[in-house]
């Protein structure tokens, strides 16, 4: 064998591997995979949102097709301070009638820092009583997150935040990751809005799936847990169908070069 015949075995012997590598890791990405949290639990790698839905039959139908619970439940911003915090949280519990949660958030940062900073002391009493799993935030921009970092005694494990191919918060993002905070991606189908953009249209064609498919898995490929919302069954069905394929590289970039800072409804993460 010359020298160049065994770099060419050589050179397919890696090519091999490299894309049983590949495929292992595609496939070992399924609906049940969890992301890690900061505070040693998993969280379910993709979630699913129900704001909006009327409580009802139709409600429950939705949570029902989609079953395999895990409960977040948040601080809403008229209830913050720690007394309120506190009673909000029970009268949630009660009314969802379970006797803890999986994570608890702060809605926004919008009620300002004195408030936001005594409800976080009441969400780490909550999470020492093992009244909630898991605690963390939403809607906080960067420097909400260096002022709760420098006061809390447990750390947010999750910021939720609105982020898709046409939100990118590449700095919010990457400031999360250096701090071992999930980011959870909220509206991740842009509310419907861009479902019809040519860009994500074709990619969607090229990859044989739908708009809204394409939009969920860059957000798992950008390691995200993207929470998408429906009350349809085909389309519940169609939203878990994410896995076990995978946006080439290229298509990444291409998504994420949409970017155009596009907020849907509204956003917190730049207030004081
Ligand atoms: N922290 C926050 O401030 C905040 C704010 C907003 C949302 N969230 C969270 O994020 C979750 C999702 O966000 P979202 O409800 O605002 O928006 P979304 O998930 O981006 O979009 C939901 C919309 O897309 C439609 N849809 C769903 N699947 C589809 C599919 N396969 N093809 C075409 N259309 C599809 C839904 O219609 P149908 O239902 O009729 O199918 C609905 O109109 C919420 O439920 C909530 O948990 C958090």
């Amino acid at each position: 064998m010359t020298s160049s015949t065994s770099h060419q075995g050589r050179d397919t012997v890696f090519k091999i591997l490299f894309q049983a590598c590949a495929t292992l890791f595609i496939m070992a990405f399924t609906l049940q995979s969890t992301r890690s949290l900061n505070d040693g639990r998993t969280i379910p790698a993709l979630g699913f949102g129900v704001y909006q839905v009327e409580p009802g039959d139709k409600a429950v139908q939705a949570i029902l097709w989609a079953l395999e619970i895990w409960v977040t439940t948040k601080l809403w911003d008229d209830s913050h301070g720690y007394t309120n915090a506190i009673s909000a949280f029970e009268f949630s519990l009660e009314k969802l009638g379970l006797d803890y949660v999986d994570l608890y958030l702060i809605h926004s940062p919008y009620p300002g820092k004195k408030l936001r900073t005594e409800s976080w002391k009441a969400l780490e009493e909550l999470h020492r009583k093992g009244l909630v799993k898991s605690i963390g935030v939403s809607n906080y921009g960067i420097h909400h997150l260096k002022e709760l970092l420098s006061i809390c005694t447990i750390k947010p494990v999750v910021n939720q935040i609105e982020v898709t191919p046409y939100l990118t918060r590449e700095d919010l993002v990457a400031f999360c990751n250096g701090q071992n905070i999930r980011v959870e991606a909220y509206s991740p189908l842009t509310m419907g809005q861009k479902l019809k953009d040519p860009t994500l249209v074709s990619i969607a064609r090229k990859h044989g799936k739908q708009p809204a498919q394409i939009l969920i898995r860059w957000s798992l490929q950008r390691g995200f847990i993207p929470l998408p919302k429906s009350v349809h069954k085909e389309r519940i069905i169609a939203n878990a169908d994410v896995f076990g394929w995978e946006i080439s590289a290229e298509d990444m970039d291409a998504l994420t070069g949409l970017n155009e800072d596009f907020v849907t409804e509204w956003d917190p993460t730049t207030c004081s």
